[in-house]
């Protein structure tokens, strides 16, 4: 039995997160979604928020988990009995780091594999970084995101805009 994590911020997710999620499951049979909880680093949503847009997204598909870890992430595989870690590759400037993280999470756990999987073309160029800074400044991100995905943000950004 291969359970998977695919670990990230997701702040938040984007259609291309959605397209490896979908094409992840398919290689495994139990996938975790981990979103990490990371103090050190400001995210727009929280690590809650974070997690009900995943399930929103996903609805109800009982071989996906949303779930969230802080730490190393080798040790939230160990925690959950995971061997595989699923990443996405859009171009190949993510290759360099993601090799790195590769060896260096195979290295503190030797029974880890990192599979990567190929963006769809058609996200290739999308990050949630920009995600977050076309939403800022009124943009389209209708291509980008899923709907619920973009209300989550008008909401989040029409709030902060407020206060
Ligand atoms: O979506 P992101 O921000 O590209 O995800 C990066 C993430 C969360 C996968 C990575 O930062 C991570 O695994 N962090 C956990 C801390 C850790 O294990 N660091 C050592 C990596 S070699």
């Amino acid at each position: 039995m291969i359970r998977a994590v695919y670990p990230g911020s997701f702040d938040p997710v984007t259609l291309g997160h959605l397209d490896l999620i979908e094409r992840a499951k398919a290689c495994c049979d139990q996938l975790i979604v981990a979103v990490i909880d990371n103090p050190n680093k400001k995210t727009l949503f929280d690590l809650q928020e974070r997690q009900s847009i995943l399930r929103d997204c996903l609805g109800k598909d009982s071989s996906i988990q949303v779930d969230s870890f802080s730490g190393l992430l080798v040790d939230y595989l160990q925690k959950r009995q995971a061997t595989v870690v699923f990443r996405g590759l859009r171009d190949s400037s993510d290759a360099s780091s993601e090799m790195q993280m590769a060896r260096l999470n195979r290295q503190m756990l030797p029974g880890c594999d990192t599979l990567w999987l190929a963006s769809k073309g058609d996200y290739s160029h999308i990050s949630s970084s920009f995600v977050r800074e076309i939403a800022r400044l009124g943009g389209p991100i209708a291509q980008l995101v899923a709907p619920s995905v973009a209300e989550r943000l008008k909401q989040k950004l029409s709030r902060s805009e407020a206060s």
